[in-house]
């Protein structure tokens, strides 16, 4: 009503607010370019990851040929064929044959350029692993990640090491609901269902950090369900290992950390939790190496002593939904310092 006949909202700004308009709005789309992009597909770090994205590059460009020609007619035929005064309207053409075999046969050409690498990528990425891979079970809870070597006979949770240039097998499965498996650079996403084991094979090929995520819906922590995965040179990941599998050694007497293995093995913490040697639970991560992880709360926090006192005193304010609850009666601060320092003696 109060709009004058004919001019949209834009041609009634004045010209220095339709000026802030547009930088506006530009300084937004432009912010999209900038980086780090920790999870990023584009940015491949193995033999499945490249195979993806060489893939996409490829129907990339097809896409953007097509998208050039429609266009490129479209404008031709916008500015050739526009109303002129005096100008009689152009005449249709019906039945051309030579044009519709064209048509026809055009995208059908090139949907087989898209197909047959779509269908050979599909292959080679679902194929059997190799007999010598690293087989890795990777079990998806509310809301955490548990990883299991069993050829070397060790648990972690939430923070995956594999070697780089071996061949990693995981065999994906879940405790609980629908999970999905996705660590952006090193390949595709694999649903984990409960009752079901889906399976995806890849060979890292840069040493590196990377960022995963559950990628299915799965409650109320869906998004704070992260992950890492630590590619490590072969003799790093020796290492590591050998590291899991030793120790940790007992906290010297009389230290903090000491009194804190006290109050872990008192508390509820022992009915959830395994610390080989110390608690045989099952309910969330394994901890027996914990201060040697980066990360807390599946890849949610820093593994520092601050994080770490917060978590324990009350995980479902910094995890809604947290199984972990708040203790009763809850911890006094000195209990919870000598865990904090339990926890990280646990390297
Ligand atoms: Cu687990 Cu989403």
């Amino acid at each position: 009503m109060g709009r004058p006949k004919g001019k949209s909202d834009l041609a009634t700004l004045d010209a220095v607010t339709r000026w802030r308009l547009w930088l506006t709005t530009a300084a937004l789309v432009v912010s999209g370019c900038g980086g780090p992009f920790p999870q990023s597909t584009l940015q491949p770090r193995s033999d499945f990851a490249r195979a993806t994205d060489v893939l996409f590059t490829d129907i990339f460009w097809w896409a953007a040929g097509v998208f050039f020609v429609v266009e490129t007619l479209l404008v031709v035929a916008l500015i050739r064929f526009r109303h002129r005064e005096g100008r009689a309207a152009p005449k249709p053409t019906h039945g051309h044959t030579l044009m519709e075999i064209a048509w026809t046969l055009a995208p059908a050409a090139i949907l087989v350029f898209v197909a047959v690498p779509t269908v050979r990528t599909i292959f080679a990425t679902a194929g059997e692993a190799p007999a010598d891979a690293l087989k890795v079970d990777v079990i998806g809870h509310q809301w955490w990640w548990e990883f299991r070597y069993p050829e070397l006979g060790l648990v972690t949770a939430n923070e995956l090491h594999v070697p780089l240039g071996r061949v990693v097998q995981l065999s994906i499965t879940s405790a609980d609901v629908i999970h999905a498996f996705w660590a952006p650079p090193l390949g595709g996403k694999r649903d984990a269902i409960p009752g079901q084991v889906n399976r995806i094979a890849f060979r890292a090929t840069d040493v590196g950090d990377y960022f995963g995520q559950c990628a299915e819906f799965c409650g109320a922590s869906h998004a704070n369900m992260r992950l890492r995965v630590v590619v490590d040179s072969d003799s790093g990941f020796g290492r590591w290992a050998t590291v899991q599998l030793t120790g940790p050694a007992a906290p010297a007497p009389g230290t903090i950390a000491e009194r804190g293995k006290a109050v872990f093995a008192r508390s509820a913490c022992v009915g959830c939790h395994t610390i080989r040697g110390v608690s045989p639970g099952v309910i969330g991560p394994n901890l027996t190496h914990v201060g040697g992880r980066t990360t807390i709360g599946s890849g949610l926090f820093p593994n520092d002593s601050a994080h770490l006192a917060r978590w324990i005193a009350d995980a479902p304010a910094l995890k809604p939904g947290s199984l972990m609850m708040r203790m009763q009666p809850p911890l006094t601060d000195a209990d919870i310092a000598a865990l904090v320092a339990y926890l990280e003696s646990l390297k």
